[in-house]
C-alpha cells in the first residue's frame, strides 16, 4: 500500500528517493512521485503512473546540480481518486512551496475540502491528501512553525495516516503519524523518514518508530516536538540486504515457496521445546483464559483457522476466527484471549478491530512477522513468527510460519492451563517435527507434477477448491492464492456442502482441486464431481494427481490428524497459482490491485 520516503542528506536526494521507493515497491502501488528541493528554494516534482524506474528515466534529463539533498517521495495505492499523474503524490498547496506525502484516509476530507475551497484554495487533484497541503499552508500563513502547522493539521483531520511535509522554501521536512507506520533514522549522511524500514537499506544502524502524537523534523540531531515529553525507543536496524535478493530465482514468490521447509525447521527449533514445557506461554505473562478469538484477514485469517482448530482439538477450548473487518459483530467475554494474526502488523482492519468496545477488555496476543509494527505496540504480548522478509505480495512462507508458531503457542498455553499433559505435548511436537520433511517432499513433487497441470488450466474461467475437516482451511488458502495471482475466480467449499448448492457449478471440464486428506466421505465427494465430468486435481496420498501428502493423511496418523492438518498441501496450491499466473503473463510478485501491507480499511 502507499509508501513514504523522505531525506535530508549530504548525498543526492533523487538517488536516495528512487532507491528507497524501489525498496518499497513490494508493498504494491499504482503511481509514484518525488519532490526535491532546488538550490533556489523551489522544488522539482516528478510523478508517474508507471514504475519507479520511470522516475529514474525522467531524472536523467534533469540537471542534478540544481538540486539539494532534501526531498520526499511516495508510492500511491489509489483510494480517493483514480490512478493518474495529477492524483499521484507529492501534493502541493496554492503557493507551490508546501509538498505533502500521505499514507492513510482522511475521513472528513469532503468537509475540509469544501471549507478550504470556499476560503479560496485551489485544488489540483481529486485525492483526500491534498487538503493537508492547504491546511498547512493556512497554518503557515498565520505564522505557525512548520512542526506546529503539521500538528494542528493532524488535529483537524479525522482518520488514520502518516504524513510527511516538505517546505521547499526553507528546506525543512517534518513527519507525524496517527495509527499508521512511520519510522525515522539518523546517520552521518543525513536523516530519513519512511513508512517501512526496508526503505533505509544499509544506510542506517538504528531507527525510531513514531508514536501517535509524535512530530519529528529531519535535522541533526532529529528535532522532536508533538505532545509526548519523551522520545520513542531507539531500535537497532539489522539490514536484511542479502535476504532481499533473488539469488538466482526468477521471482520472489518462487524463492519464498522454496524457503518453507527450512523455515519450518528453524521455527520448530526455536519454539519447539518452549511449547512443550509451557515456557513459551509463561514468558508472555498473559492471564488465564477460557476462550480464544483469532482476528485476521486473508491468508493470516486462514492461518488463524488452523491455530483455532489446534486449541479446539487438543484442549477442547472454544476457539473461533473473526474476520477483522467484521469484528464489530463479535461477542467476546473478558476472559477471551484475542490472538491478532498479521504478517505486517500494520493491517488497518485489525488495528481498528482491536479498538472496538467488544475487544477492548480482552488481552491481545499478536503473532506477527514485524516486531516493530503498530500491532506489536498495541498488543499486550507478541510472538514473532520470524519468517524473514517476504517480498511477494501473495503470502507463502509467512503462512507456514504463522501456522507453526500459532500451533506452538496453542500447545504451550493449553499445557499451562492444564488442558494438555506433558506426554501429549511431546507427542504433538514429535508430529510437528515431521513437518519440514513433509514440506520438502511436497515441494519436490509439486515442482515436478504441477507445471503441466497448470498449463492445462490456461483457458479455465475458474477453479473450485474442496476439503473436509482440517483440509477446508487449506482449500480456502489455495483458492485465495489462485485468485490473487491469476485474476481468475476460485472458490472453496467444505466438500460436504457441494450437494447443497455449489455442485450446480460443476460441468464437463470444470477444474476442481481437492485437498484429499483421506477418509471415505471425501472419496464420496470426489466421486460426485467426477461423475459430472469435473477436471479433478487431487492433492493426497499415493494415486492422487499430486501425491504430496505424507503423514497428514487421516489413516496413518494417531488421532486422525497432524497438529496443523495437511499443511504440506499448501505448497502444490502455491505452485499451481504461480505457474498458472506465469502462463497467463501475470506479475506474480505484484498482483494487480493488491498491496503487501494493507494500511487502509
Ligand atoms: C495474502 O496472500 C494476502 N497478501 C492478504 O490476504 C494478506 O494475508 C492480508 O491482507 C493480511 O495481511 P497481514 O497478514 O499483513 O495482516
Amino acid at each position: 500500500m502507499c509508501g513514504i520516503v523522505a531525506c535530508r542528506t549530504t548525498d543526492s536526494a533523487p538517488d536516495y528517493l528512487c532507491e528507497s521507493l524501489e525498496a518499497l515497491e513490494y508493498r504494491g502501488y499504482d503511481s509514484v512521485g518525488i519532490a526535491v528541493q532546488t538550490v533556489g528554494g523551489g522544488a522539482l516534482r516528478l510523478r508517474s503512473t508507471r514504475r519507479v524506474a520511470d522516475l529514474v528515466e525522467q531524472m536523467a534529463a534533469v540537471a542534478t546540480r540544481e538540486l539539494t539533498g532534501v526531498g520526499i517521495g511516495h508510492t500511491r495505492w489509489a483510494t480517493h481518486g483514480g490512478v493518474s499523474e495529477r492524483n499521484a503524490h507529492p501534493h502541493t498547496d496554492c503557493t507551490g512551496s508546501v509538498h505533502v506525502v500521505h499514507n492513510g484516509i482522511i475521513e472528513n476530507c469532503d468537509e475540509l475540502r469544501a471549507t478550504l475551497t470556499s476560503a479560496g484554495h485551489l485544488f489540483s487533484s481529486d485525492v483526500d491528501s491534498e487538503v493537508i497541503a492547504h491546511l498547512v499552508e493556512d497554518e503557515l500563513a498565520f505564522g505557525a512553525d512548520l512542526a506546529d502547522a503539521l500538528s494542528h493539521t493532524i488535529d483537524r483531520c479525522e482518520g488514520s495516516g502518516a504524513i510527511v511535509v516538505m517546505d521547499s522554501h526553507s528546506g525543512r521536512i517534518v513527519g507525524a503519524s496517527r495509527h499508521a507506520p512511520l519510522v525515522v533514522a539518523a546517520s552521518p549522511n543525513g536523516s530519513f523518514l519512511a513508512s517501512d524500514i526496508s526503505a533505509f537499506g544499509p544506510r542506517v544502524a538504528s531507527f525510531q518508530v513514531l508514536r501517535d502524537g509524535d512530530v519529528v523534523e529531519l535535522a541533526a540531531p532529529l528535532r522532536w516536538t508533538g505532545i509526548r515529553p519523551d522520545q520513542p525507543d531507539v531500535v537497532t536496524h539489522e539490514w536484511a540486504g542479502t535476504e532481499l535478493g533473488l539469488h538466482g530465482y526468477p521471482d520472489h514468490m518462487a524463492k519464498e515457496i522454496d524457503e518453507q521447509p527450512e523455515l519450518a525447521a528453524r521455527i520448530l527449533d526455536r519454539v519447539g521445546a518452549s511449547a512443550t514445557n509451557g515456557s513459551l506461554w509463561r514468558s508472555l505473562d498473559l492471564p488465564d483464559f477460557d476462550r480464544v478469538a483469532i482476528v485476521g484477514c486473508g491468508t493470516s485469517l486462514n492461518a488463524g483457522g488452523i491455530v483455532a482448530a489446534a486449541f479446539r482439538r487438543f484442549g477442547r477450548m472454544p476457539a473461533e476466527t473473526v474476520i477483522a473487518s467484521e469484528a464489530a459483530e463479535a461477542v467476546l467475554s473478558p476472559r477471551t484471549l484475542v490472538i491478532a494474526m498479521s504478517q505486517s502488523g500494520e493491517t488497518a482492519d485489525i488495528l481498528r478491530a482491536l479498538d472496538g468496545d467488544n475487544l477492548a477488555l480482552c488481552q491481545v496476543l499478536a503473532i506477527t512477522n514485524n516486531p516493530h509494527s503498530s500491532l506489536a505496540r498495541r498488543a499486550n504480548a507478541i510472538v514473532e513468527c520470524s519468517a524473514g522478509h517476504e517480498i511477494g505480495v501473495a503470502a507463502t512462507k509467512t503462512f507456514v510460519a504463522q501456522v507453526l508458531t500459532g500451533v506452538a503457542v496453542a500447545i504451550s498455553a493449553l499445557h499451562e492451563l492444564g488442558r494438555v499433559d506433558r506426554a501429549n505435548t511431546e507427542s504433538i511436537l514429535d508430529d510437528l517435527r515431521r513437518m519440514p520433511d513433509l514440506l520438502a517432499q511436497s515441494l519436490t513433487i509439486a515442482k515436478d507434477v504441477v507445471p503441466p497441470l497448470a498449463a492445462q488450466l490456461i483457458d479455465a474461467p475458474g477453479v473450485i477448491f474442496l476439503g473436509r475437516g482440517a483440509g477446508v482451511v487449506y482449500a480456502a488458502e489455495g483458492a485465495l492464492k489462485l485468485k490473487e495471482l491469476t485474476y481468475r475466480w476460485a472458490e472453496h467449499y467444505p466438500a460436504g456442502e457441494l450437494k447443497h448448492g455449489p455442485l450446480a457449478l460443476v460441468e464437463e471440464g470444470t477444474p476442481v482441486v481437492v485437498v484429499d486428506s483421506g477418509g471415505s466421505r471425501i472419496a464420496g465427494n470426489i466421486a460426485e464431481v467426477a461423475a459430472r465430468g469435473a477436471r479433478l486435481i487431487t492433492i493426497g496420498g499415493a494415486g492422487s494427481t499430486i501425491p504430496a501428502l505424507g503423514h497428514s493423511l487421516i489413516a496413518p496418523v494417531d488421532n486422525g490428524f497432524q497438529p496443523c492438518g495437511p499443511l504440506e498441501s499448501v505448497i502444490p496450491m502455491q505452485v499451481l497459482a504461480r505457474e498458472l499466473a506465469l502462463d497467463l503473463g501475470r506479475d506474480v510478485d505484484k498482483p494487480r490491485n493488491l498491496a503487501k501491507s494493507v494500511t487502509v480499511e
